[in-house]
C-alpha cells in the first residue's frame, strides 16, 4: 500500500457531502468501529462511494451480486441494500477473522439472511463458484489482492452474462499506474487490469478518478458486452 496524504480540503469536503447528502447510519458507522477494534486496516470504501455501489446494484436491477474482498463488509452492507429482499450476495474474504467480524457487522445490519460469505482465496472460491453452476451474477465488485486484478475480471465475466455491471476499486493507487516502482506488487495487475478493460471486445468500461479521505485513487466500471 503506498502512503495517503490527503490533501486537507478534500478530505473536509468529501465529510461534507458525506455529512449532507449519504448521511451513513448507526449501522455503518458500528461497521466501521468494530473493524477499528478488531484492528483491521481502514481500507473500506468511503461512504461516499458505498452509497454509490448502492444505487448501482438498485440502478442495474441486479438479484445476485459477487464481491472479492470483504474486509468488515462495509462495502458489502452497501450493496446488500441495493438487492431486492430476495436478491443475494455472495462476497469472497481470504482472512477468517475478516470475514467473522464481517459477519457480526452485517447481522448487526440486519442484512445476515441476504449475504453468503466465503472464506478463502478468491481463485479458488471462483472456482468453486463455476463448479457448483452458480446462477449468473448480474454485478461484480472486486476490491481485493490487487496482483490477482486481470484474473478476477477474466472470472467476473465467466460468472457473469452480456449486461453484468463490473465495479473495480483502487484503479489509480496514488498515481502507480504511470510508475509501477511505486509499488511492484499491485500496480502491474491494476495497470493489467485497465489495460483488458479497454482492449477486451468483452467488456465496455470507463474510469472515475476520486480524492479524499482515502487518497488519490480511482473506480472503474464496465459493463459485460
Ligand atoms: N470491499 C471492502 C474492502 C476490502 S479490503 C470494503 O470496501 O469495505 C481487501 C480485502 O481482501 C481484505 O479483507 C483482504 O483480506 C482480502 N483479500 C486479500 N487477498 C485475498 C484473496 N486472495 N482472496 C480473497 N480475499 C482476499
Ligand atoms: C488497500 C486495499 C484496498 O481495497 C483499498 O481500498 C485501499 C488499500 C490495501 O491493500 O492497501
Ligand atoms: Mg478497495
Amino acid at each position: 500500500m503506498i502512503e495517503h496524504q490527503p490533501a486537507a480540503g478534500w478530505v473536509a469536503v468529501e465529510d461534507f457531502l458525506s455529512d449532507v447528502v449519504v448521511r451513513p447510519d448507526s449501522a455503518l458507522k458500528r461497521a466501521v468501529a468494530a473493524a477499528a477494534e478488531a484492528g483491521m486496516p481502514p481500507i473500506e470504501v468511503t461512504a461516499n462511494a458505498g452509497k454509490l455501489l448502492k444505487l448501482l446494484v438498485q440502478l442495474s436491477g441486479a438479484r445476485r451480486v459477487l464481491e472479492i474482498g470483504t474486509l468488515a463488509g462495509f462495502s458489502t452492507i452497501w450493496m446488500a441494500r441495493g438487492l431486492p429482499e430476495d436478491g443475494r450476495l455472495v462476497t469472497c474474504e481470504y482472512l477468517p477473522k475478516h470475514a467473522q467480524v464481517a459477519r457480526a457487522n452485517l447481522n448487526d445490519a440486519g442484512l445476515g439472511h441476504k449475504v453468503d460469505i466465503r472464506v478463502g482465496a478468491a481463485l479458488e472460491t471462483l472456482r468453486e463458484l463455476e463448479a457448483e453452476g452458480a446462477e449468473p451474477f448480474d454485478f461484480v465488485f472486486i476490491d481485493a489482492d490487487k496482483e490477482n486484478n486481470p484474473q478476477y475480471l477474466d472470472w467476473a465475466i465467466r460468472l457473469g452474462r452480456p449486461g453484468t455491471t463490473v465495479v473495480m476499486d483502487n484503479v489509480v493507487w496514488e498515481g502507480a499506474v504511470l510508475d509501477p516502482t511505486l509499488d511492484p506488487v499491485n500496480a502491474p495487475g491494476i495497470i493489467s487490469a485497465l489495460q483488458m478493460m479497454g482492449e477486451d471486445p468483452r467488456l465496455d468500461g470507463t474510469v472515475i478518478q476520486t480524492v479524499g479521505s482515502k487518497g488519490w485513487d480511482g473506480f472503474a466500471l464496465a459493463v459485460v458486452r
